[in-house]
C-alpha cells in the first residue's frame, strides 16, 4: 500500500461512501480530475503554464501552434480544394488553458486570412470549469467563429477539417493493474478507518480481463511482467502530483513502479 500525504477530504470520502467504501483506481482518478466542484479539471482549478502546476508545449509559447500550422494549413487546404463551399473545422479535444487554440487561430490568421474566415473553431471540453478558462482566454478573438460541443454532439452531427488534441490521453482515467500472488489484479481505492486512503486489489472482473487480454495482444506484450521483483507486486505508473500540485491535491495517492 502507499501512503497517502494527507486525510481524505470529505467530498471524496462521500463518494466513497457511496460507492460502498471503495472504487476502482478509474472511478477514483475520474473523480480527482473531473468532479465538477472539487475535481483538479472539474472544478476549473488546474494552471497549465511556466507559473501553474505543469507546462505543456502550447503553455510555454507560440512555437507550437507555429510548428503545427504549415500542416494543418495544407490538410485544410486539400479538403477545401475538393469542395470549395465547405465549412472547415478545427476540433481541439481537451484545450486546458486554450493557449493552443488560441495561438493557431493567430498563426493562420497570419498564414491565410481568406482560409480563416472559412474555418470554425470547435473545443470539445469535458469540464465546466475548464471551459469557462478557456472561453475568458479566446473572448479576445471576437472575428472567430468558435463554439464548444461534445463528442457526442459531433458523431450526431460530424464536421470537415482536422482533430487535434494535445496532452490529453494522461487525463483520461485508467485503470492500473499488478501482477500479484501469480495473476492480474485490479487497483481499488478505498477509505482506510483513520480516514486516510489507501490502494488494495482484487482479481480482475470478466470484462476487464477480456480487454486487457485484446490490449495486449494488439500490442503485442505480455501483461506478465518478464522479471517479476523478488518478493514484491509489480505494478504500472501513473501521474505523481509534483509541487505546487502536490500541494492542491494533497490526498492523492502517489503512485509508482
Ligand atoms: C492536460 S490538459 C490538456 C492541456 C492542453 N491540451 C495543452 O496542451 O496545454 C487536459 C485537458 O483535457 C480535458 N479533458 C479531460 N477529459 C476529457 C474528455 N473526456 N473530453 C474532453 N476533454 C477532456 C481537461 O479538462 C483539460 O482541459
Amino acid at each position: 500500500m502507499e501512503p497517502t500525504a494527507a486525510s481524505c477530504p470529505d467530498w471524496l470520502a462521500t463518494h466513497l461512501h457511496q460507492a460502498g467504501g471503495a472504487v476502482p483506481f478509474s472511478r477514483f482518478m475520474d473523480l480527482a480530475l473531473n468532479e465538477p466542484e472539487h475535481g483538479y479539471y472539474g472544478s476549473g482549478r488546474a494552471r497549465i503554464g511556466a507559473q501553474g502546476d505543469f507546462v505543456t508545449s502550447p503553455s510555454l509559447g507560440s512555437d507550437f501552434a507555429a510548428l503545427l500550422t504549415p500542416q494543418i494549413l495544407a490538410w485544410l487546404t486539400s479538403i477545401s480544394r475538393s469542395d470549395p463551399d465547405q465549412r472547415l473545422s478545427i476540433v481541439e479535444i481537451g484545450p486546458g488553458e486554450g493557449h493552443l487554440a488560441r495561438d493557431l487561430v493567430a498563426s493562420l490568421r497570419g498564414a491565410d486570412p481568406e482560409l480563416l474566415a472559412r474555418i470554425e473553431l470547435v473545443l470539445v471540453e469535458a469540464n465546466p470549469g475548464m471551459r469557462r478558462r478557456q472561453q475568458a482566454l479566446l473572448q479576445e478573438a471576437d472575428d472567430l467563429r468558435l463554439r464548444w460541443c461534445s463528442l457526442d454532439a459531433l458523431r450526431r452531427a460530424p464536421v470537415h477539417g482536422v482533430v487535434i488534441a494535445h496532452e490529453l490521453l494522461d487525463a483520461l482515467p485508467v485503470e492500473r493493474l499488478s501482477w500479484r500472488e501469480g495473476s492480474l489484479q485490479q487497483q481499488w481505492v478505498e477509505l482506510a478507518p483513520n480516514g486516510r486512503l489507501r490502494t488494495t486489489h482484487r482479481p480482475l472482473p470478466d470484462g476487464l480481463q477480456q480487454r486487457s487480454g485484446v490490449c495486449a495482444a494488439k500490442a503485442a506484450f505480455s501483461c506478465r511482467p518478464p522479471m517479476p521483483k523478488r518478493g514484491g507486486p509489480r505494478s504500472g505508473t501513473v501521474h505523481c502530483p509534483t509541487g505546487s500540485l502536490r500541494r492542491r491535491l494533497p490526498w492523492m495517492p502517489v503512485c509508482c513502479w
